[in-house]
């Protein structure tokens, strides 16, 4: 969760550090800090609880090697003692990491038996007195290092210096970490937002690795050997991940949907081929997603989607809950969806899925992300850099690559097809005229933010359009927002309806229609303001309801691409109004990397 950099060059560390925190502050944000060794050989570390700011009262900062970390809470409360980097008894090793070191207790208390004092209560303070351990045992710098992982039990990427040395040492286990190689300087990072500025060229580093950064270069060392990786060039430019004079991020990547939708088409569609390789689906018996947050909702989209197109038997499980439970997979097919591909709980279940015989796949938004080294098939959707915490044009991709892979299993015949995809074709304009009229969006949502509790409604496929919309609405707005099957309302949350809890119902022109309109009814009946969205040739729910969002006709099967992103910028704006922070919600954070 938290964000890790390193700098090791001619630059002045503490600018490049600090810029390269600010774009990774998304993966968690509750402190920071950065430790310069400086021109005299010392360690300089400075350190702080709450966003990252100003450096100015840092005054010993004419190192050009560094370290950084924002932070997001696991092992002890958000502190300045507690921030990173963490340092030895001396003050002469620094580092910085996250994942987490599960056996650090008995470390510490190892350490400490031998004399080591310890100023923080998180896990990785253990990992710069290991490597002093070892070094005053008489190792060099890194073989320490080397000593020390071998005692290390959990995940972890960690960058370490130490003032007497000119070297920077990395280290990668189950933790992302890339290196970036620039114009004679080497940059370490969580992921390549950080360091785009300075540089494309990057190395995703594997479990194992060991990167030794000198004046000479740079040397990867895996189980003792000295392993070549190769430069990847990334495809992302340092303006995508830029708000482009948009307020928030937010705002700029829900107006990024159409782009995403055609750069998806582009990507997956030859004409009216559909060009990928599902050997991933040959002989399976079912499919199985697992997936959290917003990627959980796609999954249940794309259950829908399979079993109307495809006709093979999906299941959707949380992947948090999926890993306590033995499961008969020898003959599934298992789908993580994971934007970030990092996500720690989609990684344990895709680990497991693979231990009990499935084959595996992944969709993710992050070329190299950890997710990819795990399966055995990846797509990749093409949303580009996403940075605002909420996630908005990754879910609406992630939707177009489940469409396009339904299509691809589907039997249908082939004008059936094709008329399908034009109708996948003509999304990117509906959405924009979504986008065009978001004013009206805006003016619903302004009345909805004085409300506390919401209650998001929807059948069939508009069920996961009801969860997501209403997630959206809770992560920025801080108003309780729930989704629910609007079928299951009588049986326990008809309780709460009244005045004071608003419906948003998620109307659809399918075979839900008029049990939906029968739903609505009953809330209407109990005194709950209701708000419909529907699409602009339903001519009947207006009657029936205080207020509706409307969105351009789709096919029902379509319907979670727009009224999604409705959705999105009803909670966008809805938050706005009260004044949240939206890109970086409290105690949110963009990758969750802990289980
Ligand atoms: C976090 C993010 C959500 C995301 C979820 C799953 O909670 O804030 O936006 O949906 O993680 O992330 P993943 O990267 O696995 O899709």
């Amino acid at each position: 969760m938290c964000g890790i950099v390193g700098y090791f060059g001619f630059r002045r560390a503490d600018e490049v550090l600090v810029s390269a925190l600010k774009r990774l502050e998304y993966r968690g944000y509750d402190s920071w800090g950065i430790a310069i060794k400086t021109s005299k050989n010392k360690i300089v570390v400075y350190k702080r609880t709450g966003a990252i700011g100003d450096i100015s009262e840092f005054e010993l900062c004419d190192g050009c090697v560094g370290i950084g970390h924002t932070r997001w809470a696991t092992h002890g409360k958000p502190s300045n003692v507690n921030a990173h980097p963490h340092t030895d008894c001396e003050g002469n090793i620094a580092v910085v990491h996250n994942g987490i070191i599960s056996n650090f207790q008995r470390l510490r208390e190892r350490l400490e038996g031998e004399g080591h004092n310890f100023a923080s209560e998180t896990d990785t303070e253990v990992i710069p007195h290991l490597i002093e351990k070892y070094c005053k045992e008489g190792l060099d710098y890194e073989n320490a290092v080397m000593n020390t992982i071998k005692d290390l039990e959990g995940s972890y990427a960690f960058v370490s210096i130490k003032g007497d040395e000119d070297i920077m040492i990395a280290c990668r286990y189950k933790s992302p970490l890339i290196l970036g190689i620039g114009d004679g300087d080497f940059f370490f990072a969580s992921d390549v937002t950080a360091i785009l500025e300075y540089t494309n060229r990057v190395i995703y580093l594997e479990d194992g690795d060991i990167v030794i950064v000198s004046r000479d270069g740079y040397r990867i060392i895996n189980g003792g050997v000295k392993v070549e990786r190769s430069i990847e060039t990334v495809p992302w430019s340092l303006r995508e991940a830029e708000k482009g004079g948009y307020e928030h991020f937010m705002l700029k990547e829900i107006h990024e949907n159409p782009r995403v939708i055609e750069d998806t088409l582009i990507e997956y569609l030859r004409g009216d081929e559909i060009s990928i390789d599902v050997s991933f689906a040959v002989g399976v018996s079912d499919i199985v997603f697992v997936a959290c947050g917003s990627s959980y909702h796609a999954s249940l989209v794309g259950k829908y989607v399979i079993e109307s197109l495809a006709d093979i038997p999906v299941r959707v499980e949380y992947a948090s809950e999926f890993n306590y439970h033995d499961s008969p997979l020898s003959r599934s097919l298992v789908i993580g969806i994971t934007q970030s591909g990092e996500t720690a709980d989609t990684l344990e279940a895709l680990r497991k899925a693979k231990r009990f015989g499935a084959k595996t796949l992944a969709i993710t938004n992050v070329l190299g992300s950890t997710v990819t080294r795990i399966v055995d098939y990846v797509l990749y959707t093409r949303a580009g850099p996403e940075i605002s915490v909420c996630a908005t044009k990754t879910f609406i991709a992630q939707l177009m690559v489940l469409y396009i892979i339904a299509l691809k299993l589907s039997t249908m015949p082939k004008s059936e097809l094709r008329d399908f995809l034009d109708k996948l074709r003509r999304l990117p304009n509906k959405v924009r005229s979504i986008l065009d009229e978001e004013a009206s969006i805006r003016e619903t949502a302004e009345s909805l933010s004085n409300y506390e509790n919401l209650m998001y409604i929807g059948r069939a496929i508009g069920y996961p359009i009801a969860l997501e919309g209403a997630l959206k609405m809770k992560e920025i707005s801080y108003i309780h927002a729930e989704g629910y099957p609007a079928g299951e309302l009588k049986h326990g949350p008809f309780a709460l309806l009244g005045k004071s809890m608003p419906i948003i119902a998620c109307v659809i022109r399918d075979n839900t229609y008029d049990i939906m309109l029968s739903n609505v009814k009953e809330v209407k009946a109990r005194e709950s303001p209701v708000i419909a969205i529907a699409d602009k040739e339903d001519i009947e729910v207006e009657k029936f309801v205080d207020e509706v969002i409307r969105v351009p006709a789709v096919d029902a099967i379509l319907t979670p691409v727009t009224y999604s992103v409705a959705l999105q910028l009803l909670a966008y704006y809805t938050a706005r109004k009260r004044g949240c922070e939206i890109d970086k919600p409290r105690h949110l954070a963009k990758s969750v990397t802990v289980e």
